[in-house]
């Protein structure tokens, strides 16, 4: 514990302020440096990928340009590695000088010039996970004054190198810290990571109670794969996890991988559908730069983003794992409106899933429903009778789902969001 004494520490934390800043109302949606771009301080022979300012500011400019800033993708987030090795002789933490010669200030104004936020990255512990300084217990203020000072909008807390007991008490510490600055910032915390992810070592009700967002397991790589065992954890765990979720307090499954190297296009939607559903941040790590044309309409896919952005905010469930390895997801939307995605899990060809709406507990009545990612439309599906529709190996179906008679009001509600309803009924997904 160093000099502070337990007992103080927990008397400073011991009234739970509640987190009723009106931040992240939805999920959060931005960009952030570390599953693409990783610890790579290599700014002599890799220029254009090294983390460097020329990094962000090439981000941001892209976010602005083209198209994504205007569909809600505004947090450019820092994430490890920006940091000098040393504190300043204030005990500030400072920007590696040789990367970041503007500094964080300058960086963050040239990201709001833009209409964006900035996100930074900090350790609770002694060093962050790839070495640099970490924030212990007794810099927690100073360094929380520090972002505010230089104009942060979301702090995201890893880590590395602490233990428990230090966490319990420097996780609410910094949501204080933050707080007392005066300065609204998103806080995402990774501290269920640290302890398993799941009650009774994490308590979730008090996360809410302290962080916007947080992380409960392992980092996202640039595989199917490790989507697929993040989706898998998660519904396994969905009844610990679903009712945390809400306004204001969100679960995260780490970043979209889509626009990398590890995702066939198909695997791609499959992430978008996927963490829509489960009301997760979305949040990049790809080079905008260097996007290709599938990957841009999947990430910018509109029924998607409003499907993820709901206002009601409730996060969505795993409904059924079938024996032929199709899995049905659903999530409830505002206007008696609901998401489906139906996954493939198989590695053999399209296969065809018959199913009904009354199987997947839809109230008796009629619905229609907008395919997500062909744009076609669905009239007139009787809940109680069948449909057959063709699911990739490890790709999706999704659909947006709403009572026929609520039509006209979806229609305007999609007409606010300037979205969907483009294509022909007549180019209907239901076979
Ligand atoms: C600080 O917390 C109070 C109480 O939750 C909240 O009303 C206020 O908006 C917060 N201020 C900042 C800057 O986060
Ligand atoms: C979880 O935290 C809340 C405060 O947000 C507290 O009231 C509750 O007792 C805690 N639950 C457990 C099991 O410790
Ligand atoms: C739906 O189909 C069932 C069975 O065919 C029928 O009894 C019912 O009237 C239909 N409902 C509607 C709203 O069309």
């Amino acid at each position: 514990m160093g000099p502070f004494a337990l007992a103080q520490l927990l008397a400073l934390i011991s009234v739970t302020v509640a987190l009723d800043d009106g931040l992240l109302k939805t999920p959060p949606m931005g960009w952030m440096a570390w599953e693409r771009f990783r610890c790579d301080i290599d700014c002599k022979d890799d220029r254009e990928n090294c983390i460097s300012e020329d990094l962000f500011k090439d981000t941001a400019d892209r976010l602005a340009e083209d198209g994504w800033k205007e569909l809600g993708y505004e947090y450019v987030i820092i994430d490890d590695c920006w940091m000098s090795l040393l504190r300043d002789e204030h005990g500030r933490l400072q920007p590696e000088p040789s990367r970041f010669p503007g500094g964080i200030a300058k960086l963050a104004r040239y990201i709001h010039d833009r209409g964006l936020k900035l996100g930074i990255y900090a350790d609770m512990g002694t060093h962050t996970c790839m070495g640099f300084p970490g924030t212990t217990l007794d810099k927690i203020e100073i360094d929380a004054q520090t972002f505010a000072s230089w104009g942060v909008d979301y702090l995201k807390f890893d880590g590395c190198y602490s233990n428990p007991i230090e966490q319990m008490l420097g996780y609410p510490l910094m949501s204080k810290a933050l707080n007392a600055t005066g300065r609204p910032m998103v806080y995402s915390c990774s501290w269920p990571v640290y302890v398993g992810g799941l009650p009774p070592n994490v308590n979730y009700s008090l996360l809410g109670d302290i962080c916007h967002l947080w992380r409960n397991y392992y980092d996202i790589q640039d595989s199917w794969d490790s989507v697929q065992g993040i989706v898998e954890w998660f519904s396994n765990n969905q009844d610990d996890l679903q009712p945390a979720a809400g306004p204001g307090r969100w679960n995260d499954p780490d970043m979209l991988i889509i626009g990398n190297f590890g995702l066939s296009v198909d695997q791609a939607r499959s992430q978008m559908a996927l963490w829509a559903i489960m009301a997760a941040p979305l949040i990049m790590s790809n080079d905008l730069r260097n996007l290709d044309n599938s990957a841009r309409a999947i990430l910018q896919n509109k029924v998607a983003i409003a499907i993820n952005q709901d206002p009601m905010g409730i996060q969505g469930r795993r409904l059924l794992q079938e024996k032929n390895r199709i899995e049905v997801y659903w999530r409830p939307l505002s206007n008696s409106a609901s998401a489906l995605v139906f996954l493939s899990r198989r590695t053999d060809m399209p296969y065809l899933y018959h199913t009904s709406l009354a199987k997947l507990k839809y109230q008796a009545g009629t619905y229609e429903a907008n395919d997500v990612f062909t744009g076609s439309a669905v009239r007139g599906l009787n809940a109680t009778s069948e449909f057959t529709i063709s699911i990739n190996p490890s790709g999706v179906v999704m659909w947006y789902v709403y009572p026929e008679q609520q039509s006209k009001l979806t229609e305007s509600l999609h007409h606010r969001h300037k979205t969907f309803h483009k294509a022909k009924p007549e180019h209907s997904t239901v076979l």
